[in-house]
């Protein structure tokens, strides 16, 4: 027997996974040595740590607990705000700011055909998250006379697709060199008895594992050396699938680098006790981001001598990254998340079978696993309707068409807060949206209102 074969054999029993054995047994030797490589590709060690934990699930110490501190931008005064933007834009010009996406996930509730950064939310525009994303940058690498490098973390699942569609659409723009895809790493999803599940009888089913890979993706892909070469200092991090991002938004990064801790996040107030986000707290005295169903019930209604939330700051997945943070814990590994979801599985005659209720476990990290590393997180308290437009529902809440109604709203308030006079346009009845390209936060509205109007309408 050769000695691949045989240290899979030794590891499947090592780890109670001999059920491979029988696919491994019906292979052809090519098929059955790419999926020798795939076992061996495996970390069991972190596998079975995970699968312990569902067993052993730790309820939230409430003692442990503490609401976070934060600033709030609309109580800031002009001055700090021109202060801190005008320190984000010295390190846009300087070069010294990168741009993460993390899109390598799934969008399974979705249900898109297609990477979800391909999603047109059905603007009167017809663009896609993707092109709202570059446009938006774009604006800030113009005006600051230094392209903004824009990393673009994708999965084995949806990496050739997001690259065909950037390149179908010449990068919406963007300086091809400047546009870095890597891909992300990826876990064997596994039944509710511990066991690898197959997507074919050669293939285990490997799902992308979380957004909590981007930091070691960022290593092992080379992205990080990129950055480095670059004179990088400060990454700001979003999710595609939020429709109304300020990528790299130059208050945001001056501020966060005014403070220079390694972390910095955008928050927003949660809107009622049961809304299900994440919130910032700290937790042993450490940043943390405690997900909403680990929540104490004891603290989900408390409220503070304002009469706010006590635990009421809103993760909402925008965050700055100090570089040598990334640097010194890309090779950290973080306990995986283990979520019970419907999976697919092929049996090993190669019959697919669709399960009807969730029946196997999905291992994640996220990005806030990280969080605990930073000694303090500076937070800044932002507005939802500027800063928050998920897109995680086909229909309902947190839909294209929240979405896209949210922005379309936001550029009408930009409007008005400029002065423009709709009536007097004969465009008091319509949705008007403006470009990225033309304005990235309601600046600029006056002078380019003839450019707006001549747009509308465009497809
Ligand atoms: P979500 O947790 O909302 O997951 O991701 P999702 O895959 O988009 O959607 P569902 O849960 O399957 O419906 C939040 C962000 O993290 C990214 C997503 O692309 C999204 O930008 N992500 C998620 C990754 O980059 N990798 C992953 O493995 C998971």
């Amino acid at each position: 027997m050769d000695t691949g074969l045989e240290q899979v054999q030794q590891l499947l029993i090592k780890y109670k996974q001999e059920h491979v054995l029988d696919f491994l047994k019906r292979l052809d030797p090519i098929e059955k040595d790419k999926l020798i490589q795939q076992i061996l590709s495996i970390d069991f060690v972190q596998l079975s740590s995970a699968l312990n934990k569902v067993k052993h699930q730790k309820v939230v110490d409430i003692e442990s607990i503490e609401p976070m501190e934060y600033q709030r931008l609309d109580q800031f005064t002009k001055e700090q705000r021109d202060m801190y933007a005008e320190e984000g834009w010295r390190l846009l010009r300087n070069g010294e700011v990168g741009v993460i996406v993390v899109a390598g996930g799934q969008g399974s509730r979705l249900g898109h055909e297609g990477p979800k950064g391909t999603l047109d939310i059905d603007l009167p525009s017809g663009k896609s998250l993707f092109q709202l994303q570059a446009e938006r940058l774009l604006n800030l690498s113009n005006r600051a006379a230094q392209s903004i490098p824009w990393y673009i973390m994708t999965s084995p699942e949806n990496h050739d697709a997001t690259i065909q569609f950037f390149q179908s659409h010449n990068y919406f723009g963007y300086p091809k060199t400047d546009c870095i895809f890597f891909q992300q790493k990826t876990m064997p999803a596994i039944d509710q008895q511990g066991k690898l599940l197959f997507s074919s009888p050669s293939q285990i089913n490997f799902v992308p594992s979380g957004n909590g890979e981007c930091f070691s993706s960022l290593y092992h892909s080379g992205a990080l050396e990129d950055m480095k070469r670059r004179g990088i200092t400060w990454l700001f991090y979003y999710n595609v699938d939020n429709a109304i991002i300020k990528a790299a938004d130059p208050l945001f990064v001056g501020f966060s680098a005014s403070f220079d801790n390694t972390i910095s996040t955008k928050a927003i107030k949660k809107v009622d006790p049961e809304e299900k986000v994440g919130v910032l707290c700290l937790k042993n005295g450490r940043p943390f981001v405690l997900e909403y169903n680990e929540i104490p019930d004891a603290l989900l209604q408390q409220r503070n001598s304002q009469g706010e939330l006590l635990l009421g700051l809103a993760n909402i997945s925008i965050h700055m990254f100090r570089y040598d943070f990334i640097e010194k814990y890309a090779r950290h590994k973080v306990p995986y998340h283990v979520a019970l979801k419907k999976i697919k599985y092929s049996d090993t005659n190669g019959t697919i079978i669709t399960p009807d209720e969730p029946n196997a476990y999905k291992l994640e990290s996220f990005i806030f696993d990280y969080f605990p590393f930073a000694e303090k997180t500076t937070v800044l308290l932002a507005e939802r309707e500027e800063e928050f437009a998920p897109v995680k529902n086909k229909e309902g809440a947190d839909s294209p068409l929240t979405a896209r109604n949210q922005i379309l709203n936001l550029h009408k308030k930009w409007l008005a807060d400029s002065g423009v006079d709709l009536a007097k346009l004969g465009l008091q009845d319509r949705f008007i949206e403006i470009s990225p390209l033309l304005s990235y936060g309601g600046e600029g509205i006056n002078e380019g209102i003839d450019k707006i109007i001549k747009q509308q309408g465009m497809k």
